[in-house]
């Protein structure tokens, strides 16, 4: 196991309900006029916008709104959202929804206390400064709601790129699974595909000796595989919903994570497909994660191996383990499309003849220097290797 340090400091509040204490935990966190920032819709529509707006004003606190963050967060909001912070003298930002709008939130939140551009974030600049922020979420996916990660579209270039500090790290965030109920069935089944597609990230790596991670790992991995058809087939399952929103937060705040080295090829693969089609991310993973474990299995058999039996059910072949590894990603596809999402360029809406600028832009876009990757280190061809066994 590696050396680690391991600090996850938010505050989480769990279960039915919770959203009308909202007031309460801004205060807590020292929040007295807030940015609410939302997305397209979805919360207005569920009445939950107007229960948080409730709950701030119980506690004397003041807000402006900034809606309209759209899936796959842009930069133009960002810049909105920061002018307003400043002209404002916001001092906490609370998002109300999902990934994209916790994204966009943490931008501002940094950016408003940067006299640079916040894009110097995204280009590689730590954070180490932001206002505080709160989410309150309502859909399991990104994990945004326990990480210090912010992921954010430029749209002079169409960069998708991700910026980090513990600064962004929520200082709250409030998970009540019911508000996951309204979510179609493929927006469900594209969240779980991202939860799982964190844990892969980490679960494939080079480090030594990480059973306890790795079993935290498979433990995720195997919540996933029984809840989420639980929640395709009925969206109101409370108990399901709320494995499934826990398992998003442990699979990306870390915890499944210290201790070793970790990929994210695939992550930077298909930050290409939603720059460029504006896919849902998790539809993008389901494509190209089970091409990207095809092309590097060979690089360790017995890790594809072990997640096979351990979470596919497969049985190993000591003979011929190659088997086992292929097993076990051809049963991973099958669960994908059991759960209705793409797999391939086709069902995705993506076309081959991006591949070549796709695989430029994650090996160099952006200020990249040539190689994504670390179980195994793609240069360019690989990627449109890659991407060709997407087709
Ligand atoms: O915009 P509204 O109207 O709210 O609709 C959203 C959106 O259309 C809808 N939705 C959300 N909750 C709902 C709901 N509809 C009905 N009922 C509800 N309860 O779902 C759609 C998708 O929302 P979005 O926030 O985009 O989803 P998600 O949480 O999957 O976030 C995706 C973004 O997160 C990034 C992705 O790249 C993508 O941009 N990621 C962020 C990470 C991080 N910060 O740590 C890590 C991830 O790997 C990921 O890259
Ligand atoms: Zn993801």
């Amino acid at each position: 196991m590696n050396d680690f340090t391991f600090y996850s400091p938010t505050y989480f509040v769990f279960g039915k309900n919770k959203e009308s204490e909202t007031g309460k935990y801004v205060k807590r966190f020292g929040g007295t006029k807030v940015l609410l920032h939302f997305g397209g819709g979805s919360v207005v529509k569920s009445g939950l916008l107007d229960s948080v707006k409730k709950s701030l004003e119980a506690e004397s606190i003041t807000y402006l709104e900034l809606g309209g963050v759209k899936p796959n967060p842009r930069s133009g909001l960002v810049y909105k959202g920061i002018d307003l912070c400043r002209s404002e003298k916001i001092d906490f930002v609370l998002a109300v929804g999902g990934g994209s709008t916790i994204d966009s939130a943490k931008a501002i939140a940094a950016g408003a206390v940067y006299e640079g551009d916040f894009w110097d974030f995204y280009q590689g600049l730590p954070i180490t400064k932001a206002l505080p922020v709160g989410t309150i979420l309502t859909i399991a996916a990104a994990g945004s709601e326990g990480s210090p990660d912010s992921v954010i579209t430029n749209e002079e270039g169409m960069y998708k790129r991700g910026a980090s500090g513990e600064a962004i790290r929520p200082a709250f965030s409030i998970l009540n699974p019911e508000l996951t109920m309204t979510l179609p069935p493929f927006q469900t089944a594209c969240g779980a595909t991202d939860i799982m597609a964190h844990v892969f990230e980490r679960y494939f790596t080079n480090t030594k000796e990480v059973e306890v991670t790795d079993r935290f790992c498979e433990a995720v991995l195997l919540t996933m595989i029984k809840e989420v058809p639980i929640v395709v087939a009925n969206p109101l399952d409370y108990e399901a919903r709320a494995n499934i929103m826990w398992a998003g937060m442990v699979a990306h705040n870390n915890l499944c994570g210290v201790g070793r080295d970790q990929d994210w090829a695939s992550h930077d693969i298909e930050h290409e497909l939603s720059a460029v089609y504006d896919c849902a991310h998790g539809a993008g993973l389901a494509v190209v994660f089970p091409a990207w474990m095809k092309y590097v299995y060979q690089h360790d058999v017995m890790r594809f191996a072990k997640i096979a039996c351990r979470v596919w059910g497969c049985e190993m072949d000591y003979d011929y383990p190659e088997n086992t590894a292929l097993e076990g990603i051809s049963r991973l596809r099958s669960f994908l499309k059991s759960i209705g999402m793409p797999l391939n360029f086709e069902e995705l809406g993506a076309l081959e003849k991006d591949i070549d600028k796709m695989a430029e832009t994650a090996c160099y876009g952006n200020g990249r220097t040539g190689e994504i990757g670390g179980f195994v280190k793609l240069k360019k061809e690989d990627v449109i290797n890659i991407y060709k066994l997407m087709l």
